[in-house]
């Protein structure tokens, strides 16, 4: 559990609002949450059972997705919505494929920015951990530590990863996406993965309990028509816009299947 230190009221950290990084955090069997956050987490798992194998499918193609970009030549990455550190983290995944990558992290969450930071702190120039609200796309884009990072001329991939389901219409997710594209060079790749708004309704009656407790962002479950348009202007690499444990599945993996439904995730590439 997270110690009282890092809660302390210096580090910008509330305990009491339940934070989604911390909520996934908790899914993810990790150590950095609250009451607050398991509490939060506990009724979501009422309502949508299946929460904790989506986000571990989410981290999983997270990691294959960023492999299979590095493979094919990537050696600059952003992360935004990085959440808590969770090995393996893209610098780490990027980094075994081609060592000379270069990886920014950006999070709007103070426990989220006291952990990258201590874990680069001093160790490294390759991999910065930038602050930034993504609903403020040109201030987080034309951030000067991002722009002293990362080469906009050259190919970049571009990480948003469970992290458009938490702005709403209004927060201009897809203003987000289309200034993305447009600082990006040819030949880079949109990382993108999503809460589908399954017919069921169980990512919907997920979200709620996210409102029910005032969590630290909304939930916004989108339909696969939504998702698909945050790729236009991006053509989808193979296997195109799939549930999670459908893109380019390895061998051995530990299949959620038919128990993972709630997330949809593609790769796009500007051509
Ligand atoms: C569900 S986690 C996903 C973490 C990681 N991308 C992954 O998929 O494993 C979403 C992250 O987005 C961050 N986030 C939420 N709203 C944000 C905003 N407006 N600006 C920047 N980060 C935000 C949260 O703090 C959290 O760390």
């Amino acid at each position: 559990m997270t110690d009282n230190r890092t809660a302390s009221p210096s580090s910008g950290v509330d305990p009491n609002t339940p934070s989604i990084a911390r909520v996934y955090d908790f899914f993810l069997n990790g150590k950095d949450n609250f009451a607050a956050d398991r509490e939060l987490a506990e009724q979501v798992l009422k309502v949508a059972p299946n929460a904790r194998a989506t986000a571990r499918a989410n981290r999983n193609f997270l990691v294959r997705a960023t492999e299979s970009v590095a493979k094919a030549g990537i050696k600059q990455f952003v992360d935004a919505g990085t959440g808590v550190p969770t090995s393996p983290n893209v610098h780490e995944v990027a980094q075994r494929i081609n060592p000379d990558a270069r990886v920014a992290y950006i999070d709007n969450d103070p426990i989220v920015l006291v952990h990258a930071r201590a874990l680069l702190a001093g160790v490294r120039s390759d991999v910065v951990a930038i602050e930034g609200d993504l609903r403020e796309a040109t201030a987080v884009l034309d951030h000067p530590h991002l722009r002293a990072h990362v080469d906009f001329a050259q190919p970049v991939a571009f990480l948003l990863v469970a992290m458009l389901h938490l702005l709403t219409d209004e927060d201009g997710p897809d203003l987000l996406v289309k200034a993305i594209r447009e600082r990006m060079a040819p030949g880079s790749y949109l990382i993108l993965s999503h809460l589908w708004d399954d017919p069921e309704g169980v990512a919907r009656a997920g979200a709620e309990k996210y409102a029910d407790r005032r969590a630290s962002a909304p939930v916004v479950p989108r339909t696969t028509e939504q998702i698909l348009r945050f790729f236009d202007g991006f053509e989808l690499v193979e296997p195109g816009l799939v549930h999670l444990d459908e893109w380019r599945p390895t061998e051995g993996m530990i299949n959620a299947g038919a128990d993972d439904r709630f997330g949809l995730c593609a790769v796009g590439r500007k051509p």
